[in-house]
């Protein structure tokens, strides 16, 4: 049996890396959980709260802070740093300025002390820093991977679990793209066990489906808890800690998340959402669907919204 511990570092304890520790505590997905932030404070406040709370888990973790550097042992780095919430009207690439910095900051540094993990990183414009982080880091690309579009393909599930009452694991319907504005769902390949998403709507709800509401609906849902509560926290963590247990465990799991792209779709040196499968080395193949002419076009605009944030990369 591997008794080797696994170690997350959670790089920022804001409220996205507060609650994905909470997630990952609760659901027992690592021996060793490591926060960092550069504010002692909160980051000692964190450690010391989730203590009490490991004491009521069926686990044993080990919760501690360190500084980024300090990063040679671990296994999976969530990347959760933000230059700021957003203010009302911007889009998530608003943030790129600020949390590029940080990152450009913070990246270099982990490398020269030997880090060797994966990283995942969950902070907006999720695509445009996975890819500014798979530079910096000079790490292959199966090791730098992006929450994406996995948050908003589990919102489209339950959406479309809700209506239909059937349970969202049966459903097999994601979206694909950027994690922001150009995102959309691959209805041509969405079904229930082969059954067309569009004949299971119908027959369950007697009206066609509205393939364009639902997708605005997913397109918008963060931004609706963003007007609501000023952040969005426990969806994104729930993300987090599939992302890493599916790598824990090695599942082969295909989920669709930012990966760098290296001619699959036609595409190269850009992150963007698509399934991959994740192995405990990280991403171990890319599936690429045989899309209908109108969804390659959504996915070349998203390749090209993405790869001209790229090009504003401080
Ligand atoms: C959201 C943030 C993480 O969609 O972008 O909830």
């Amino acid at each position: 049996m591997n008794t080797r511990a696994r170690k997350v570092m959670i790089i920022g304890t804001g409220n996205v890396g507060a609650s994905a520790a909470y997630a990952l505590l609760n659901q027992n997905i690592a021996e060793e959980l490591i926060l960092v932030d550069l504010n002692r404070d909160r980051v000692e406040g964190h450690v010391q709260d989730l203590a009490d709370a490991a004491a009521y888990m069926p686990g044993m973790m080990h919760i501690t802070s360190r500084d980024a550097t300090d990063c040679a042992d671990v296994d999976i780095a969530v990347i959760t740093v933000s230059g700021g919430p957003l203010k009302p009207g911007q889009t998530r690439l608003d943030e790129l300025q600020n949390t590029a910095r940080i990152v450009k900051n913070i990246v270099p540094q982990m490398m020269e002390n030997g880090f060797n993990g994966i990283f995942l990183i969950a902070t907006n414009p999720c695509d445009i820093i996975t890819w500014q982080v798979w530079k910096l880091s000079g790490l292959p690309r199966s090791q730098v991977i992006g929450t994406g579009v996995w948050l908003d393909t589990t919102r489209l599930r339950r959406a479309l679990a809700q209506t239909l009452d059937i349970g969202a694991q049966s459903i097999d319907a994601f979206i694909l793209g950027e994690h922001g504005d150009t995102q959309f769902p691959v209805w041509s390949h969405s079904s229930v066990y082969g059954s067309p998403i569009a004949d299971v709507w119908k027959r369950r709800t007697g009206q066609p489906i509205d393939f364009d509401g639902l997708a605005e609906s997913v397109r918008k849902h963060g931004f609706e808890i963003y007007a609501r509560k000023g952040c969005t926290e426990y969806g994104i963590a729930g993300t987090i800690a599939e992302i890493c247990r599916n790598i824990f465990t090695g599942s082969h799991r295909a989920l669709a998340i930012s990966c760098v792209l290296d001619g699959e779709y036609g595409v190269s040196d850009v992150a963007i959402g698509v399934p991959a499968v994740l192995t405990q080395s990280g991403v171990q193949q890319i599936i690429e669907l045989q899309l209908e002419a109108d969804e390659v076009a959504k996915f070349n605009h998203s390749v090209s919204v993405i790869k001209e944030n790229i090009s504003r990369l401080p």
